[in-house]
């Protein structure tokens, strides 16, 4: 592939940025030029051979950022290969149960973007700091009974950027 590959993130605290940073590290180890953008800044999409979009969860919902993305480059999306990563405490354990709960996060997703088919997705955890959130986030935090700490498998994460540029 001559064109470079775009992966674009959303995120609330940087975790999420810190796993599109790792992705691209490895997509590049395997010869391609990549480029990590904020989803609110990504532009001309047209101009990459490939994109992978990232999103932390909140309140069970993706980052308003990678939807309106989304939204905005459906038909030059559907053209190219595309994979999808979410990062979320509900990945703290890579069961069958949280998989299940964290694939129905994307389903605003395929509900609206309906013309793109993503070649693979990334369920990874994510990173809980209760000291970072002001009372409102705590006590939603709360609710999800997640665990404090760093849940990102580096390994995991690593595997499935090889898996995807092995794909393109
Ligand atoms: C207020 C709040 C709400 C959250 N809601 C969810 C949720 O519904 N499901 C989930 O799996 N994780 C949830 N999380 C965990 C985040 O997805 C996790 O901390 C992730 O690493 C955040 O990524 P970021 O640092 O890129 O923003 C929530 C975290 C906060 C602070």
């Amino acid at each position: 592939m001559d064109k470079k590959i775009l992966v674009a993130y959303a995120t609330y605290y940087g975790t999420t940025r810190e796993v599109a940073e790792t992705i691209a590290k490895t997509i590049t180890e395997h010869g391609y030029e990549v480029e990590v953008i904020s989803a609110r800044e990504a532009r001309d999409v047209s101009r990459y051979g490939a994109v992978i979009v990232g999103s932390a969860i909140r309140g069970g919902k993706i980052h308003a950022d990678v939807l309106h993305f989304l939204e905005d480059h459906e038909t030059e999306l559907s053209q190219v290969p595309v994979a999808y990563f979410v990062c979320c405490m509900t990945m703290h354990d890579d069961s069958p149960d949280s998989r299940y709960m964290a694939e129905g996060y994307l389903a605003e997703v395929f509900n609206k973007i309906s013309k793109v088919k993503p070649i693979s997705i990334g369920y990874f955890g994510g990173v809980l700091e209760l000291k970072r959130l002001d009372w409102l986030a705590r006590l939603v935090v709360k609710a999800l009974r997640a665990p404090e700490g760093d849940y990102r498998n580096w390994a995991a994460i690593i595997h499935w950027s090889e898996e995807v540029a092995e794909a393109l």
